[in-house]
C-alpha cells in the first residue's frame, strides 16, 4: 500500500509540474441522450441512471513496479441519480473528486471474474468524476514483458488486452459493450519507449517519454488498448503502415503490404472506413489473440507472418470489425456474435475479392468443419445458439466456433435466400443505421423484419431466422459448400494412407497451406509412425514457418504418439501464447496418461511466460484433470 502511495505522489508531482501537460475534458454542452442500454450482467454500471460521455486519462507506465498509475477524468451525463457506477478489477483506488471535489466513494466486495463495483455519489448537476488510482502488477487486461521476452532483448515491452471485460482491470470504467466513450490521453513511458493506443498515434519515438492521444469517434470500452516498446513505425500507404519492434518491422512491411487493397475493398462492399487510419501492431508472441481490432490500431499475432502473405485473411478479418464490432457494437456479449459472425462473413467477403471465390470457399468450409467439431464438442448444449445466456459466467468462456462460424453461415444462408444484391445493400443500410451504436440480437432481428422480410416472406420461410438464433445445433438449411482444392487434398491423403503411390509422387508441391491442414486432418488415426517420419522427412513439417500447419502437425504427433517433434513443440509452447494453438496442444497431450507429465514440466515452465488469458483458459483445462498448477502468480 505504502508503495503505491509513493508511486502517486510521483505521478502528482509529475503532473502538476507541467511535466505532462494537463489535458482538457471536453467542454461541450451536455445533451441528454436518449439511447436505450440493453441490461448487461457483466456491469455493475447503471447508464441509464448516470453514464460516461468522454475520458480524460493521464498515466504514468511503470515497468519496474508493473504498474499504471494516474487519474481517470470522466465526463458524464446524469439522468438524475445519486449514484454513478463503475467497474474496476484489482485497482487501487486512491481518491475520487466529483467536479474538483473530494467524496466519500464506496469500492465494493469483489465478484469472481466481475471485479469491484465502485460507488460514487453525484449531484443533479455534476459534471466530471476524477478517479486517481494504480494498478494491481497483477492486472489482469495486462502483460509486462521483461526484455528477454521481446525479439531486441534490450527494452521491456508492455500491452493490453481488454476484451470481453478485463479493461477494468486498467481502467476504471463503466465496463460494458453497449456504452461508448471519446477519449483523450496523457501517457508517460521511460525514455526511448514508443506508447500507442486505439486512437490518434504519434509515428516516432518522443524526446521526453510523454504522449498525447486522442479517440474522437465513441467506442465500447473493450476497445480501450495501450502497447509500450521499442516501437518503430513504416508506412503501407498514406493511411495505413505497421508498428514492429525494429527487427521484425521489414517482415512485417512485406506480409502486410496487401492491407491497403484490402481496406479499399472493404470500403466498396459496405461504406467508408470511419476511422481515420489503420495501422497494424506487430505483438510478441506471447499475444494470446490472432488479432485484436482495437479501433485505428488493430493488434496482430507474430504467428501469421509466414513470409508468403498466407494468413492474412486474419488481417482481413480485424480490419472487417471496423465496421462490425467497433462501429455496430454488441449491446452484451449474449449477443457477441453480432460482432464476430459478422466479421467473419465480411471478411470472407473481403478474401473473395483478393483471393477469389474457389480460394474463399476454402475458408468457408475451414469454418464448416470448425463448427461441426466445435459442436459436438459442446455437446449441441446451450451454448450452441447464437444468443448466449451467460449469466454468472466469464463471457471469455463462450469464445468458440458459434459466435464466428455458425453465424457466418446464418448471414450466407440469409444472403444465398435473397440474393446478394439486396443483401449487400441491406448490410449497408445496417452499419450506416447503427453506426457508433449498440445492437442486440433483437434488435438485428427486428431491422431484418422490416427491410427485408417484409419484402421477401417466402425467404424467411427458408431461412427461419429464429431456428438459427434461438435454437441449439446447426439447421439443416445451412449451405454446403464444395471445394475441388478441398478434394485434392482428401484424394491425396486417402493415397498417401493407402500406400498407393510413393511419397514422392503426391501433388502436393503448390498447395495452399489450408490444403495441408486438411491433408493432415484426413489421415487415419492408426497411421504408423514410420509413415509419420517420412512425411516429415519429405515434407520438413516440423519446421514448418507456416504456425497453422505447424500446430496441426504437432496436434497430430501428439496423438499418433511421434515422438520427434516433443523437443519442437516444447520450444513453440515456452515461445508462443496464442491461446487458440496452446490450449488444444495441451488439451491433446492431457488425453493421454503417458503424456501428462510432460504437459506440467512444459506448463509449467511457459506459464510465467503467458498473458492472463490463455493462463486461465489452461489453468482451467489443468485443473479439469486435478493437475496441480504453480500458484497463481
Ligand atoms: N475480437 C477477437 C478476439 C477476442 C474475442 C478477444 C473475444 C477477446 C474476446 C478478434 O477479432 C478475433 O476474432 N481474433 C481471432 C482471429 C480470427 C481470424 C478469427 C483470433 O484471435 O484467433
Ligand atoms: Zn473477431
Amino acid at each position: 500500500m505504502k508503495k503505491y502511495l509513493h508511486l502517486f505522489a510521483k505521478v502528482i508531482f509529475l503532473f502538476c509540474n507541467g511535466i505532462i501537460a494537463c489535458t482538457s475534458s471536453s467542454q461541450t454542452e451536455i445533451q441528454y441522450s436518449t439511447i436505450m442500454y440493453t441490461p448487461d450482467k457483466h456491469s455493475f454500471a447503471k447508464p441509464e441512471e448516470a453514464v460516461v460521455k468522454h475520458l480524460d486519462l493521464e498515466l504514468l507506465v511503470n515497468f519496474e513496479d508493473k504498474t499504471l498509475c494516474g487519474t481517470a477524468t470522466w465526463t458524464i451525463e446524469n439522468h438524475q441519480s445519486e449514484y454513478i457506477w463503475f467497474d474496476t478489477k484489482d485497482l487501487f483506488i486512491q481518491e475520487v473528486k466529483v467536479d474538483d471535489k473530494i467524496v466519500n466513494f464506496q469500492l465494493h466486495e469483489p465478484l469472481p471474474f466481475l471485479g469491484s463495483a465502485l460507488q460514487i455519489p453525484i449531484q443533479p448537476y455534476s459534471k466530471t468524476v476524477q478517479i486517481s488510482y494504480c494498478t494491481s502488477p497483477q492486472a489482469e487486461a495486462l502483460q509486462w514483458l521483461t526484455p528477454a521476452q521481446t525479439y531486441g532483448k534490450r527494452y521491456p515491452f508492455l500491452f493490453t488486452q481488454s476484451q470481453a471485460i478485463l479493461a477494468r482491470s486498467w481502467i476504471p470504467c463503466q465496463d460494458s459493450p453497449g456504452i461508448r466513450v471519446t477519449y483523450e490521453a496523457v501517457v508517460r513511458v521511460p525514455c526511448g519507449l514508443l506508447a500507442l493506443m486505439s486512437a490518434e498515434n504519434p509515428q516516432t519515438v518522443s524526446d521526453d517519454g510523454v504522449y498525447h492521444f486522442r479517440m474522437m469517434q465513441p467506442i465500447p470500452s473493450y476497445l480501450f488498448a495501450l502497447a509500450v516498446g521499442n516501437i518503430t513505425f513504416k508506412p503501407i500507404s498514406s493511411r495505413c503502415g505497421v508498428y514492429a519492434e525494429p527487427e521484425m518491422i521489414e517482415k512485417c512491411f512485406e506480409e502486410f503490404s496487401e492491407t491497403e487493397k484490402m481496406i479499399k475493398i472493404a470500403e466498396t462492399l459496405y461504406g467508408t472506413y470511419r476511422w481515420g487510419r489503420y495501422d497494424i501492431l506487430l505483438m510478441p508472441p506471447s499475444f494470446p489473440f490472432g488479432g485484436m481490432e482495437n479501433p485505428r490500431l488493430t493488434f496482430a499475432t507474430p504467428t501469421i507472418l509466414t513470409g508468403d502473405r498466407s494468413l492474412v485473411a486474419l488481417i482481413a478479418h480485424e480490419l472487417a470489425h471496423s465496421w462490425s464490432g467497433n462501429l455496430v457494437t454488441n449491446a452484451t456479449w449474449n449477443d457477441f456474435w453480432i460482432n464476430e459472425g459478422f466479421t467473419v462473413y465480411f471478411e470472407m467477403r473481403i478474401m473473395e475479392k483478393v483471393a477469389g471465390k474457389d480460394y474463399a470457399d476454402m475458408l468457408a468450409l475451414i469454418g464448416y468443419y470448425t463448427l461441426l467439431q466445435e459442436l459436438e464438442e459442446l455437446n449441441y448444449n446451450e451454448d450452441t445458439k447464437l444468443k448466449l445466456n451467460l449469466e454468472g459466467r466469464n463471457p471469455d468462456d463462450a469464445v468458440n466456433a458459434i459466435a464466428y462460424d455458425k453465424g457466418y453461415f446464418f448471414l450466407r444462408t440469409i444472403e444465398e435466400a435473397i440474393g446478394r444484391e439486396a443483401w449487400d445493400n441491406f448490410m449497408q443500410d445496417y452499419f450506416n443505421h447503427y453506426a457508433f451504436q449498440a445492437v442486440d440480437t433483437e434488435t438485428f432481428l427486428s431491422y431484418l423484419e422490416k427491410k427485408i422480410w417484409s419484402r421477401f416472406p417466402e425467404a424467411k420461410k427458408r431461412v427461419q431466422p429464429e431456428k438459427w438464433v434461438y435454437e441449439i445445433g446447426l439447421p439443416e438449411n445451412c449451405p454446403k459448400i464444395y471445394s475441388q482444392y478441398y478434394r485434392e487434398a482428401e484424394e491425396a491423403a486417402r493415397a498417401f494412407a493407402e500406400g498407393e503411390i510413393p511419397i514422392h509422387q503426391l501433388q502436393i508441391g503448390k498447395w495452399y497451406y489450408q490444403q495441408w491442414v486438411h491433408f493432415l486432418n484426413q489421415l487415419p488415426s492408426d497411421i504408423s509412425l514410420e509413415r509419420f517420419a517420412e512425411l516429415d522427412a519429405h515434407f520438413r513439417l516440423s519446421e514448418s514457418p507456416n504456425t497453422e500447419i505447424l500446430f496441426c502437425w504437432f496436434l497430430k504427433s501428439i496423438q499418433a504418439g511421434y515422438k520427434n517433434v516433443y523437443a519442437r513443440l516444447q520450444n513453440f509452447l515456452t515461445t508462443v501464447g496464442r491461446r487458440k494453438f496452446v490450449l488444444p496442444l495441451y488439451a491433446e497431450m492431457l488425453k493421454k496418461k503417458e503424456l501428462q507429465n510432460l504437459a506440467s514440466e512444459i506448463y509449467h515452465k511457459a506459464r510465467p511466460y503467458y498473458h492472463y488469458v490463455t493462463m486461465y483458459s489452461v489453468d482451467k483445462l489443468f485443473e479439469q484433470y486435478h493437475i496441480k498448477v504453480a500458484s497463481k502468480y
